[in-house]
């Protein structure tokens, strides 16, 4: 089972820059229909960044977020084990806070992994993965005997 490392375990540059890069990601954003930006990028074990964007559909609910856009760019090319996301959008005065399908994806690889919510300013909160997603269904549940 993957499993990130434990919560505010990344250092302060290693924070400002994934913090940066979705807010640089947040500018491929694809949103003809919202106009509302999201960029996202995820921290590998391996010390790898995997940025994404918000990618809509004129068929609305083919759009895909952010987050997973990220997430599924770093699976595809063979990274499951994260340390931590920063989410970012044009939001001024609120942290941007994922969606529940982003998060259940998030949870797909641990609970104990860093969720960095961010505003424009650079500034940002961070969560774990289970506080997000508390009482959460994952891979181990399909293991558990019926
Ligand atoms: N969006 C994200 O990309 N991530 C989130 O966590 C919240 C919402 C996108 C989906 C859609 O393209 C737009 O923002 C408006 O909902």
């Amino acid at each position: 089972m993957a499993q990130g490392s434990p919560a505010s375990a990344l250092d302060p540059k290693s924070i400002q820059e994934l913090v940066l890069c979705s807010h640089e990601a947040k500018k491929f954003a694809y949103c003809p229909y919202s106009h509302f930006r999201v960029g996202a990028a995820v921290l590998t074990s391996e010390g790898k960044i995997f940025s994404g964007c918000n990618v809509e559909n004129s068929s609305y609910p083919l759009g895909n977020c952010a987050e997973r856009t990220a997430i599924q760019k770093a699976v595809s090319e063979g990274h499951k084990v994260f340390k931590a996301i920063a989410v970012a959008s044009d939001v001024q005065d609120e942290f941007i806070a994922p969606c529940g399908a982003c998060r259940q994806v998030m949870r797909e690889f641990g609970t104990k992994w860093d969720v960095y919510l961010t505003k424009p300013d650079g500034t940002y909160v961070v969560h774990t993965v289970q506080d997000l997603l508390p009482v959460s269904f994952g891979p181990e549940d399909l293991q558990k005997p019926k």
